[in-house]
């Protein structure tokens, strides 16, 4: 009889990629997910613009997949690209048989197709999508359907603190044997053995002040892989979105991209337009340009935020596309119908990640890394809009199909050490966590942001340096918290992030700094991969 805390495999975060993965094995395996809170608490949740893929008769893949190449600006992988763009069709076909609900149109004729988005880099529209709130539709489906699954257990408030694997004995190959893991409630931590476990935590936008991500976008499955053993790679390619609103009392919430798609204007206070400055593609420029433009024309002007601009279509089109955002910003007294929105560019999403093959391996044996976690190659140096939903469900099913083959020769892990607290006592000084949270996502902002320059960085790096001693000492002394994990692991991500930025000289998509404004084109695009020092 196997151990109450041993499953076939287990799975490290339950938004789309987890949970989807989650779908395609429970027929065959017995599968834990957890989430470090409710299950709808990851990024998918909060997804507006939707997920794209090549639907309409007048589009192509060829044209998909070169969008995707022209925005991940030299840095993309041609194969990586190719197999998400080939699948896409077949995985949105695959959510509307879990009962997802897309937003659909009627033609003159009388039938109905999938309404289809526009966004920016995509040269047609191309994102399918539930009006302006297409994360929610997918993360409740996918969730409704996992409960419903036998074989699916979904533990809530259960916080992943450290891979096991076998990397004490070289001898062998280098293999996961399952996580620690921190009950937030009862405040214990157990090991959990499977015979497979995958990464599925999304990204690490929190590492920066202002974000449009959830509270547990913390990077902890880059932090958990790299401690482990594992490569990362391009972390240098933190995406800022664009159009996150700008209010006292809402300070993460997104303004979709799809809003431009629809004609909105980005404009000064005094209402005029500045993108014609920027790019030809104007609103629709890939984002790195637009939230480029926007954080210069804020410096310049010295004014606190700049303005997106969609009251000149007709009201009724206005709520019908966009019924979320124009509820949440009513709530707040701005009537977009009416008036232009306050806007400033966010953290968004993190590009680089833990590096996987195509069927979503890592460097360690049995551990897989899916979603916004994962550094497939697919993004290069920026990410194109509604790309990521696509890369969760097109890599959680070529994960799956791996998983499947290898599962049947696959054996369990050997009895797993027991968390040992026996060193440890309770913290007495909370206030050493919340003051390094603050400090580290400021200086992240400051530093680190939009526009680098090699002095930013070195500042930022010797902060970081206090911070990590800091963070050591009081992770050896006290008993471990939900607070105290998630800023460990930020502080690791931070330096990837850091590090990652001192070694690329130039500047190329996301990345951009002063000391080197131009992209080098004297040499082929390298990617940048940090290896970590314990690796076999
Ligand atoms: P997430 O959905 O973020 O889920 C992560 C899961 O991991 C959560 O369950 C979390 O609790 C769990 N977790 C994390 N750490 C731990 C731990 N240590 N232990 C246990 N569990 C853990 N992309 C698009 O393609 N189209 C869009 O329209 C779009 N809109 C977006 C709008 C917003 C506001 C945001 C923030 C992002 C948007 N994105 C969009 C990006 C996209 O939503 C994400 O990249 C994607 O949903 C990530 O999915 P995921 O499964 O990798 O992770
Ligand atoms: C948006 O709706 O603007 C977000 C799309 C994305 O991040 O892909």
């Amino acid at each position: 009889m196997t151990h109450p805390n041993t499953f076939d495999v287990l799975i490290i975060g339950s938004g789309g990629s987890g949970l989807s993965l989650a779908l395609r094995l429970a027929d065959k395996a017995k599968v834990l997910v957890l989430s470090k809170i409710a299950l709808n608490s990851g990024s998918t949740y909060h997804a507006q613009g939707g997920i794209s893929a090549v639907l309409d008769k007048n589009d192509s893949i060829e044209s998909h997949i070169k969008d995707t190449l022209v925005a991940g600006a030299g840095l993309c992988d041609s194969e990586a690209v190719r197999v998400t763009v080939e699948q896409g069709k077949k995985n949105i076909e695959w959510l509307k048989d879990q009962g997802v609900k897309f937003t659909q149109q009627k033609s003159k004729n009388g039938e109905k197709s999938f309404h289809l988005n526009r966004e920016g880099g995509h040269s047609h529209r191309r994102i399918v999508h539930t009006a302006d709130a297409t994360g929610k539709e997918l993360s409740q489906t996918l969730i409704e359907r996992a409960q419903a699954h036998q074989n699916i257990t979904l533990l809530e408030n259960h916080n992943a603190v450290d891979l096991i694997t076998n990397h004490k004995d070289s001898s062998t190959e280098h293999k996961v044997h399952g996580a620690y893991v921190l009950n937030t409630i009862t405040n214990k931590v157990i090991s959990i053995s499977a015979k497979i476990v995958i990464l599925a935590t999304g990204g690490a936008s929190k590492v920066y002040l202002y974000s449009t991500n959830p509270q547990i976008s913390t990077g902890d499955g880059i932090a958990l892989a790299w401690r482990a053993g594992c490569r990362v790679g391009n972390m240098e390619f933190m995406q800022f979105h664009p159009t996150c609103l700008y209010h006292p009392k809402e300070r993460s919430f997104l303004i979709s991209e799809a809003v431009r798609g629809e004609g909105g204007k980005l404009v000064l206070p005094d209402g005029s337009p500045f993108m014609q400055h920027y790019h030809e593609k104007l609103e629709l420029a890939p984002r790195d340009i637009v939230a480029r433009a926007i954080d210069n024309e804020i410096k310049k002007h010295g004014i606190e935020c700049v303005y997106l601009d969609i009251s000149h279509k007709p009201a009724d089109f206005v709520r019908e596309h966009f019924p979320n955002i124009y509820k949440q910003c009513l709530s707040l007294d701005i009537d977009i119908t009416k008036q232009p929105i306050p806007v400033v560019p966010a953290a968004h999403y993190t590009c680089g990640g833990v590096l996987t093959d195509l069927n979503a391996r890592t460097d360690i044996q049995g551990l897989y890394a899916i979603g916004e976690v994962a550094c497939t190659g697919l993004h290069g140096a920026n990410r194109m809009a509604s790309n990521s939903l696509l890369e969760c469900l097109v890599f959680a099913e070529r994960a799956a199909n791996d998983i499947l083959n290898i599962l049947p020769q696959s054996v369990f892990p050997p009895p797993l050490p027991e968390w040992d607290e026996s060193q440890v006592s309770d913290s007495d000084e909370e206030v050493v966590v919340s003051h390094n949270w603050d400090e580290l996502r400021r200086f992240m902002w400051d530093y680190v942001g939009i526009v680098r320059t090699n002095k930013r960085l070195n500042r930022a790096m010797r902060r970081l340096e206090l911070l990590k001693e800091d963070i050591a000492e009081y992770y050896g002394t006290f008993r471990v918290t939900n607070d105290l994990l998630e800023l460990r692991n930020l502080v690791i991500v931070a330096e990837l992030i850091i590090q990652s930025a001192q070694l690329r000289k130039e500047s190329r998509g996301l990345h951009f700094t002063q000391d080197y404004p131009e992209t080098d084109d004297s040499k082929p695009a390298e990617n940048t991969v940090l290896t970590p020092n314990n690796i076999h």
